[in-house]
């Protein structure tokens, strides 16, 4: 008889077990057996009209033909991606809040000594989506003309020049950075929501000069609305053949490239990560995207790399990689 009272216990602990689960599967409409059936919110962590927006847009119109469901873009802006990451981090883990984050959500960690969320414990990398290459543009009434003529006047006029980052840990602030320390000068930042509302100050001439990705640059620059001076690549862009690169201006150094990932909050069901992912590389095998891509000067990744488990690795080696140099203040 002794026996029969822990098991009592045991028996009514699993079933309150069971019960709760099937409450908390209630409580947040997630049954992974019916995803989706309902609108998915995909948390953009920056301003409409940048980079990081426009490539989500690119991949929600297919992502949501194929899932049956609207992919709806949420611009949750401020803190350098922070605050709509953190957002992410705590939504219902059950596939309707998804997070489009970029290199960001590695060097987060290094520079937020707050920081709510932890990019790695709280969230399941859904996969890679795009990495796109960089370019260093200014006003057009910027004054100098080719980038070797931008490097000279940017060292004899550091005090007066502005240099516009869509927040710490940007990816135009990291290319900022990664800039004025090549050229050993320090100069006047001003911080935005996002590279979108910094490209209209830009092109209205409020600010001097920035390094953005060409998913937001390329348009400005075949525009001529823009002051374009080089790439931040190894090798030119397809989209933009007449611009050098950093190297060919004799600046090697400078070179950065920003990939794009799209993640859940970590209690996510696995079933449900894998529909998110069979779609997400639906969209990047779309003959649309690829086009719109290779015109703003990138492409989608392979499926390889747009899986999970490939885009964890990504960003346990990432966050590993940016602690170092932020730590040792090469970050700035
Ligand atoms: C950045 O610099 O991190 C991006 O341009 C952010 C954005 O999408 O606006």
């Amino acid at each position: 008889m002794t026996p029969a009272g822990p098991r009592k216990v045991a028996a009514s602990s699993a079933a309150l077990a069971g019960l709760s689960l099937v409450l908390a599967a209630c409580s947040s409409g997630a049954d992974p057996a019916d995803y989706p059936d309902d609108d998915i919110d995909v948390i953009v962590p920056f301003s409409a009209g940048g980079p990081t927006d426009t490539v989500t847009r690119m991949i929600a119109e297919p992502m949501s033909e194929d899932l049956g469901v609207q992919l709806v873009v949420q611009n949750i802006d401020g803190a350098g991606g922070t605050v709509g990451a953190g957002q992410a981090a705590t939504s219902d883990p059950d596939g309707y809040t998804v997070l489009m984050h970029h290199i960001g959500m590695s060097t987060a960690p290094a520079l937020y000594e707050d920081l709510a969320y932890d990019p790695i414990a709280d969230f399941k990398p859904v996969g890679l989506v795009t990495e796109v290459p960089m370019t260093i543009i200014a006003s057009s009434d910027f004054e100098p003309e080719t980038f070797e003529e931008f490097v000279t006047y940017v060292q004899e006029n550091a005090d007066t020049v502005t240099m516009a980052h869509a927040g710490e840990g940007s990816a135009s602030n990291l290319c900022g950075l990664l800039l004025t320390d090549a050229l050993g000068v320090e100069v006047t930042a001003v911080p935005y929501d996002g590279t979108g509302p910094a490209m209209a100050e830009l092109v209205g001439g409020q600010v001097d000069f920035m390094c953005d990705q060409t998913t937001n640059t390329t348009g400005q620059i075949t525009a001529g609305e823009v002051k374009a001076y080089a790439a931040t690549t190894p090798e030119r862009i397809e989209a933009l053949p007449d611009l050098p690169t950093t190297t060919e201006g004799g600046q090697p150094d400078i070179q950065v490239s920003v990939w794009h990932g799209l993640y859940v909050p970590v209690e996510t069901p696995d079933e449900v990560v894998s529909q998110l992912t069979d779609s997400l590389q639906v969209a990047l095998a779309d003959e649309k995207v690829i086009d719109q891509m290779a015109d703003l000067g990138t492409a989608p990744v392979s499926e390889e790399q747009a899986t999970p488990e490939a885009h964890a690795t990504l960003l346990e080696e990432q966050t590993a990689t940016w602690a170092d140099i932020i730590g040792s203040g090469q970050g700035g």
